[in-house]
């Protein structure tokens, strides 16, 4: 495997995308705990840094322990930093360099640079530059601007790079990094998700005694779903899911996930808990209120059905790698991990230990799994959809009547989307209940009801959004269904706000 070493860039997950994208098994640590050299790690990248290594207080750990031992990649920060260790001068840039440059000058005879061609087009993203280079550190690759966009170390198989070979900018990024772990590291290209599924089930056989019970909470979302699969395929109907309806997911949504996990063959216990849940909500009407109302019926109702298996000693969650890069960042100290399932103090209560069988997956990665364990299109492929529900999307206090409107005012916007195709081109799309009431008129009557807005936004990660440019014809067509359609509403009105400063939900 390669061991990435993060100094803080923004782009050290793409580092690690990117390896991986090659079937290349690679893990992020932080500089600050950078581990020991073991037999696994075939070498080593050290990413960029939002940090200046002249800053007296910039990272500078001692490498030693993997210099002319492992093959080592500097990135940017990485590069600049093993040329000043070595002894070499990195100075402000007179020209900051941002942006797209050019290699007008490459050592065809580099491991390193192999088939990058002349003129190849390069990222960079720097305020320093290496002025000069210790003895021993030869110039690969220029740039007009930069004289050292790439360097080798004489002797050892240790290289720095000026650009950022892991954006996409970089045209021919993923060759130099194929370059780098393929010939230079010699590491095998096997990491596949079949590969991923083989080895994870015999580590999860090893890990749960043979007579051990896991318990699981299950969303219908895909993490959760890959995890549990995966779990199945280790330790089978010992494996316990619990998958809670809480009153407010998505019509039908509650029998028709159950029905998929039951043909996958899963051990689930559905627990339609919708009336606690209405109940603890009864007349809130403030947005964190409802939450915690939801949060703490949520762990009341897991936790019973949690204690009723026998024999469990563990609980699963379905962790996925991004948050756990977040927990160990450079960035600052340590933040809990997400609770996906928000168990509470499930794990001390009942002695349980944590199991999480996909903490070193990329989201796209769980779906590649997913896929591979069988996982149906229709759970693999939807949007997220947030813990509370339809809770957040009912402005106001929540009652079954309004939960019933709103998931049928929601059905028609979600089905019409499926059967444009448009579904799968928005990231997240919801129905959202107003609480207010507008005049209409139907027929010669006329009206005082309901109105409802939807939203759909395109988005990478749900950090920022924009709102969804869906046709005219759609949306007239949606509106029309929903207010013929669903009795007691007869307004339906578009969200056209990005976030930022809005924000994907309305509470
Ligand atoms: P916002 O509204 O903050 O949403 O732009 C970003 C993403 O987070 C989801 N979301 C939640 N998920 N519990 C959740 O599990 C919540 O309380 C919650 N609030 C927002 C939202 O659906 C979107 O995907």
């Amino acid at each position: 495997q390669i061991l990435i070493l993060d100094f803080g860039s923004q782009y050290t997950q793409l580092i690690a995308r990117r390896i991986r994208e090659l079937n290349v098994f690679c893990e992020i640590h932080p500089f600050t705990h950078a581990p020991d050299l073991t037999e696994d790690i075939r070498g080593v990248v050290l990413s960029g840094s939002p940090c200046s290594v002249r800053d007296p207080e910039a990272p500078n750990p001692d490498l030693s322990k993997y210099l002319g031992h492992v093959p080592v990649l500097g990135v940017c920060y990485g590069a600049q930093l093993l040329a000043q260790q070595g002894g070499g001068e990195v100075l402000p840039a007179t020209i900051r360099e941002y942006g797209r440059a050019r290699l007008h000058h490459i050592e065809q005879s580099s491991p390193l640079m192999q088939g990058l061609s002349l003129d190849s087009q390069v990222w960079m993203s720097h305020g320093d530059t290496i002025k000069t280079l210790p003895k021993g550190y030869e110039v690969i690759a220029s740039t007009p601007e930069v004289e050292v966009a790439a360097y080798h170390i004489e002797g050892q198989p240790t290289y720095g790079i000026q650009f950022h070979p892991e954006v996409t900018h970089s045209t021919q990024g993923k060759q130099l990094l194929r370059n780098f772990v393929v010939d230079i590291c010699q590491c095998a290209q096997d990491w596949t998700p079949e590969h991923y599924v083989d080895s994870s089930v015999v580590a999860l056989q090893r890990t749960i005694g043979p007579d051990d019970q896991v318990i699981l909470g299950l969303s219908g979302g895909v993490d959760s779903s890959v995890a549990a699969l995966l779990l199945h395929r280790a330790i089978g109907p010992r494996l316990h899911g619990i998958f809670v309806n809480n009153g407010l997911l998505r019509k039908e949504e509650f029998e028709s996930v159950l029905h998929s996990y039951q043909g996958l063959g899963l051990n689930v216990t559905g627990v339609d808990a919708s009336e606690e849940f209405y109940a603890a909500l009864k007349g809130l009407s403030d947005p964190e209120q409802k939450r915690k109302a939801i949060g703490r019926t949520f762990i009341e109702v897991f936790d019973r059905e949690a204690h009723k298996v026998e024999g469990a000693r563990w609980l699963a969650q379905g962790t996925i790698y991004p948050d756990v890069i977040e927990s160990v960042s450079v960035k600052g100290p340590a933040v809990t991990i997400k609770s996906h399932h928000n168990v509470g103090g499930l794990p001390e209560q009942m002695n349980l230990k944590v199991v999480e069988p996909l903490r070193m997956l990329f989201k796209d990665e769980v779906r590649e799994v997913g896929e591979t364990l069988g996982l149906p299109h229709h759970i693999l492929h939807r949007h997220p959809f947030p813990g509370p529900g339809l809770g957040i999307r009912i402005l106001g206090d929540i009652t079954p009547e309004k939960v019933q409107l709103l998931q049928a005012a929601d059905a028609v916007f979600i089905d019409a989307l499926h059967q444009t195709g448009l579904y799968e081109k928005v990231w997240q799309a919801g129905a959202i209940l107003l609480p207010i009431h507008s005049v209409g008129v139907m027929g010669d009557e006329r009206t005082y009801e309901q109105v409802v807005a939807l939203r759909a936004v395109t988005s990478v990660d749900g950090m920022t959004a924009d709102w969804a440019h869906l046709p005219y014809e759609f949306l007239a067509d949606v509106s029309n269904k929903i207010i013929n359609q669903v009795r007691g509403i007869n307004r339906v009105v578009y969200d056209i706000s990005s976030k930022p400063p809005a924000t994907i939900e309305w509470e």
